[in-house]
């Protein structure tokens, strides 16, 4: 039997999830909106261009949770994204509201899911997700680490004139201006980067994919970025229904990884058929740990203003 997944929010990261989801085969994709005919058409429209495609994976929309049930994998990017000039930070309160209710709806309809948060600040949402829904800290997740790595890579490839596929990069932290690129950590075929570009090139490539969302927003004007918030979260996906145990930096609870304790940040982690099945604790020297820290300050402030 295919596989389920459930898209919860049917804006541009949701339409771009369903047609990477359906179109790789992944599963039958249900995409859920509360506007009325919205996700049904992205739905159809995805769903007549299948034949050329060549995908028999079905793909429906919704409007009531109840259709989200037998879900394997729900993805939830429900919520306003940032206007230009807003952080992440100021989504809180209009969000938190939003996601209340979309954890009870999966909590009482999809109980059995791998859940991945993309809806912003996504620190703050994951959290809330885990508190409503009661479910293990295994199968609730947020989609941050990858998505700044992903740019961070994009950068140095660009820089050097190689193959993104070379580049690897980390990521910690939480998902906003205080994230902590791992310079240490981000090499070209195993070679550190520090070795193959100047620390002035470096510096600016951090300061970029910190403020790369943003960057996104500022060109758009009406929403944030799309493609590439969904290509993140549908590697996490896809890394747990095959099993893949791949290795990237998400936003997972810890509980004494990295001196954090209780709340959702940044790390990296084993993801396969157990959702996260474990945090990796990389060593940080002395300069890395005080910026994790003070990102994981900034996140336990803006997770003390919420109330459940
Ligand atoms: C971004 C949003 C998805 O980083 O948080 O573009």
């Amino acid at each position: 039997m295919r596989k389920r997944i459930a898209l919860i929010g049917g804006g541009n990261i949701g339409g771009v999830l369903a047609e990477l989801a359906a179109y790789r085969e992944l599963g039958d994709v249900v995409i859920f909106d509360v506007v009325e005919g919205l996700p049904q058409g992205k739905a159809l429209d995805m769903a007549e261009g299948a034949p050329l495609v060549g995908t028999d994976a079905r793909i429906e929309g919704a409007n009531d949770y109840k259709d989200i049930a037998g879900a394997d994998v729900v993805i939830i990017t429900a919520g306003l994204a940032r206007k230009p000039g807003m952080s992440r930070d100021d989504l809180l309160n209009t969000n938190l509201e939003i996601m209340k209710s979309v954890a009870a709806g999966v909590r009482d309809n999809a109980p059995d899911a791998f859940v991945i948060v993309v809806s912003n600040p996504l620190d703050a949402m994951v959290y809330t997700f885990k508190e409503i829904s009661g479910f293990p800290k295994n199968r609730v997740v947020g989609m941050a680490g990858i998505l700044d790595a992903t740019r961070f890579r994009a950068f140095v490839a660009w820089e050097l004139g190689i193959s993104v596929k070379d580049v690897t990069a980390l990521v910690l932290g939480g998902h906003g201006d205080t994230m902590v690129p791992l310079v240490r950590y981000c090499t070209v075929a195993g070679v550190p980067i520090t070795q193959l570009l100047s620390q002035e090139t470096i510096d600016a490539i951090v300061k970029r994919t910190k403020g790369a969302g943003g960057e996104v927003v500022g060109l758009l004007k009406t929403g944030s970025a799309f493609v590439s918030p969904a290509v993140s979260a549908m590697e996490m996906a896809e890394a747990y229904l095959r099993d893949k145990k791949r290795v990237f930096a998400c936003a997972c609870l810890c509980e004494g990884e990295f001196g954090v304790d209780g709340l959702y940040v940044g790390v990296p982690c084993v993801m396969g058929a157990g959702g996260v099945e474990r945090i990796l604790e990389v060593a940080l020297n002395e300069e890395e740990q005080s910026s994790f820290d003070a990102s994981v300050e900034h996140v336990r402030t803006l997770v003390g203003q919420i109330q459940l």
